[in-house]
C-alpha cells in the first residue's frame, strides 16, 4: 500500500482517494505512528498530507528523519512539504503572510519527475502561512509562485518529492497528473488496483474468517449493506442469512423495496423482523442526538441477537451463527476516530455506537473503501442500478431527522413529507445532481400560519439538498426554484400539521449533512 500520513486536517482522506483513483491502493495512518511501524507495513511509497499547523507552532506534529532515509519514496504536500524541508535541512520562513486559494505555480520541467507534460504555468490550490525559501541539499527546485521561491522540489536519487500546494483538490488543475507522476515515475508503482481485485481479496478473506460458521447481515436497503451482503453471499452463499430490521424509522416504501428488489437480485435468504414497537419504546422521550444514535445502535444489535436465536432455532443444531456483516466504510472508520487521531464528530451507529457486550465477531468487507468504490464493487457484483446508485440514507434513519423526541405520529408525518420531496426530485431528474436530500422535521418548533381562513400553529419541515463527492465535505445544492416551490406547496397542502417549508443553505463544514 501507499501510506498517507495524516497530519490532522481533512486532506488525508482526499489524498487517499486520489491515489486509489490512480489505481494504487492507499491507507491512512496517523502522524503519531512511529516510523518503524509505518515501515513495517512495507509501504510502496509514503505521502505526507497537509495539516492545520505551522511547523513552528508549539506541539506541531513532526516526523522522524528516518522516514526519509529508508529508501521508500516520499511525497510531501503542503505541511508535509514544509516538514520535509525543515527536517532535511532546508529553510522555511515564518513569514506571517498567508497564501490562500487559487495561485499560479511556475514550474520548471527540466529534470522534473512531477511536472513533465504539464504546463509551465498552472493553477494550484494553496493554503499556508510559512514559506520555503531554500530547498534541502541535493534537491532541485522545480516550482515557485510569486510569493514562494520554493514551491516544489525533487530529489530523484533519493526519491523524495514535495510541493507546497494541494494536488489532491480539483482546483489544482494538474494535481492528479502530478500525483500520478509521483506514483508511477517517482515511486515506480504499477497501477493495478481495481475493484475486481477488491472482490477477489475480500471473498478470500471472508471465507478464511468465517470458515464453516454462519453469518447474518443487517440490510438497511442502502448501498453499503447491500454491497456488503452481496460480497459475503458470493463468498459463503447459504451460510449467510440477511436480516432486515423494520425499526419504523424507514422511509415510505423502503421495506418493500428491500424485500422485493434485493432478494430478486441476489437470491439471498432474508428474514424481516418487525421491531417498530421496540424501537419506539426505547426511544421514547429521548431528544439528544447522540443518545438517540447510541440507543438505535444498541437496539439494532439486540434485535440481531434475537434474530440469531431464531435462525438457529429454525435451522436446528449445526454450525453457530457467529458473525455479523456490516457495511462499514472507510470514512465511517476515520470519522469515528478509528482511522487516525481525528476528532470524534458523530458516533456513526455502525462504528462508535456499538455496545461493549457485543456477541458477534464483525465482518466488514468494505472497511477500506470509499463510497464511490463501493458502488463500483456493487456494479461489478451485478446488483441492480436502483440499489447501486441509491443516495445515502443514515442507519439511524428518520430517527435523526426529527429534532425533538420521536413518536409514531411524528414519524408518519415526516415519512409523508420525505416521500413528496423524493418524488418531486426524481420527477425533476435531479437524483444524480443531488448527493442526498435529508428532509427534517423540527418537532420542537412551531410557527404561526394561515390556511383556508384559519390560523395554524404547525411545524416546519427543512429541506437539506446537498452536493458532495464523499460526504466529508458538502455544499447546499442550488436547486431550481420551481422544484422547491412545488415541494413546498405539496408538503404544506398534503401533510397535516406542517405549515412551513424551509431550505437549509449551509455547507459542510460548518454544518453536517444530517441535523443530528
Ligand atoms: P453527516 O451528517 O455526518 O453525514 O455530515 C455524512 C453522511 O453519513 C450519513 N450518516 C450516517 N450513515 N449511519 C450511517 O450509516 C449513521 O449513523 C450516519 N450518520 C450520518 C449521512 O446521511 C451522510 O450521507
Amino acid at each position: 500500500a501507499v501510506l498517507v500520513v495524516d497530519f490532522g486536517a481533512q486532506y488525508a482522506q482526499l489524498i487517499a482517494r486520489r491515489v486509489r483513483e490512480a489505481r494504487v491502493y492507499s491507507e491512512i495512518v496517523p502522524s503519531t505512528m512511529p516510523v518503524a511501524e509505518m515501515l513495517a507495513k512495507n509501504p510502496k511509497a509514503i505521502i505526507l498530507s497537509g495539516g492545520p499547523s505551522s511547523v513552528y507552532a508549539e506541539g506541531a506534529p513532526t516526523v522522524d528523519r528516518a522516514l526519509f532515509e529508508a529508501g521508500v519514496p516520499v511525497f510531501g504536500m503542503c505541511y508535509g512539504f514544509q516538514l520535509m524541508a525543515t527536517t532535511l535541512g532546508g529553510t522555511v520562513d515564518n513569514t506571517g503572510s498567508r497564501e490562500y486559494g487559487r495561485t499560479v505555480l511556475h514550474v520548471s520541467k527540466t529534470g522534473s519527475t512531477l511536472f513533465e507534460g504539464t504546463p509551465a504555468e498552472q493553477q494550484v490550490w494553496m493554503s499556508h502561512g510559512d514559506a520555503c525559501s531554500a530547498a534541502p541539499e541535493g534537491f532541485t527546485v522545480t516550482g515557485s509562485t510569486d510569493v514562494v521561491p520554493v514551491a516544489a522540489f525533487e530529489n530523484d536519487e533519493k526519491k523524495l518529492y514535495g510541493v507546497q500546494h494541494h494536488p489532491e483538490v480539483l482546483h489544482s488543475t494538474h494535481g492528479q497528473q502530478v500525483l500520478e507522476h509521483f506514483l508511477y515515475r517517482g515511486a515506480g508503482i504499477e497501477p493495478t488496483w481495481t475493484t475486481g481485485n477488491v472482490i477477489e481479496e475480500q471473498v478470500a478473506a471472508i471465507r478464511e474468517q468465517v470458515g464453516g460458521s454462519r453469518a447474518i447481515c443487517g440490510l438497511s436497503g442502502g448501498v453499503d449493506s447491500a454491497v456488503a451482503a452481496a460480497l459475503v453471499q458470493k463468498a459463503i452463499g447459504s451460510q449467510l442469512t440477511c436480516v432486515y430490521v423494520d425499526h419504523g424509522l424507514m422511509r415510505k416504501g423502503e421495506t418493500e423495496q428491500v424485500e422485493k428488489d434485493f432478494v430478486a437480485a441476489t437470491g439471498v435468504q432474508l428474514k424481516v423482523v418487525d421491531a417498530q414497537e421496540r424501537f419506539l419504546a426505547a426511544l421514547a422521550g429521548v431528544s439528544d442526538p447522540e443518545q438517540k444514535r447510541k440507543i438505535i445502535g444498541r437496539e439494532f444489535i439486540r434485535v440481531f441477537e434475537q434474530a440469531q436465536a431464531e435462525i438457529i432455532a429454525e435451522a436446528g443444531p449445526g454450525e453457530p451463527v457467529e458473525f455479523l456483516v456490516q457495511g462499514t466504510l472507510y470514512p465511517d472508520v476515520v470519522e469515528s476516530g478509528g482511522g487516525s487521531g481525528t476528532a470524534n464528530i458523530k458516533s456513526h451507529h455502525n462504528v462508535g455506537g456499538l455496545p461493549e457486550d457485543l456477541e458477534f465477531s464483525l465482518v466488514e468487507p468494505l472497511r477500506q473503501l470509499f463510497k464511490d468504490e463501493v458502488r463500483m464493487v456493487g456494479q461489478e457484483l451485478g446488483l441492480p442500478e436502483e440499489i447501486v446508485q441509491r443516495q445515502p440514507f443514515p442507519g439511524p434513519g428518520l430517527g435523526i431527522r426529527i429534532v425533538g423526541d420521536i413518536t409514531r405520529e411524528r414519524l408518519d408525518l415526516l415519512r409523508e413529507a420525505d416521500a413528496i420531496a423524493r418524488e418531486e426530485l426524481t420527477a425533476a431528474g435531479l437524483d444524480r445532481d443531488i448527493w442526498q436530500c435529508p428532509v427534517v422535521l423540527l418537532a420542537d418548533v412551531r410557527s404561526v400560519g394561515v390556511q383556508g381562513d384559519g390560523r395554524t400553529y404547525g411545524h416546519p419541515i427543512v429541506l437539506r439538498p446537498v452536493s458532495s463527492e464523499d460526504a466529508m465535505t458538502a455544499d447546499w445544492t442550488r436547486m431550481p426554484y420551481d422544484v422547491l416551490a412545488k415541494i413546498s406547496t405539496r408538503i404544506t397542502n398534503e401533510v397535516s400539521d406542517v405549515n412551513r417549508v424551509v431550505l437549509d443553505v449551509t455547507s459542510k463544514p460548518p454544518g453536517t449533512i444530517e441535523w443530528e
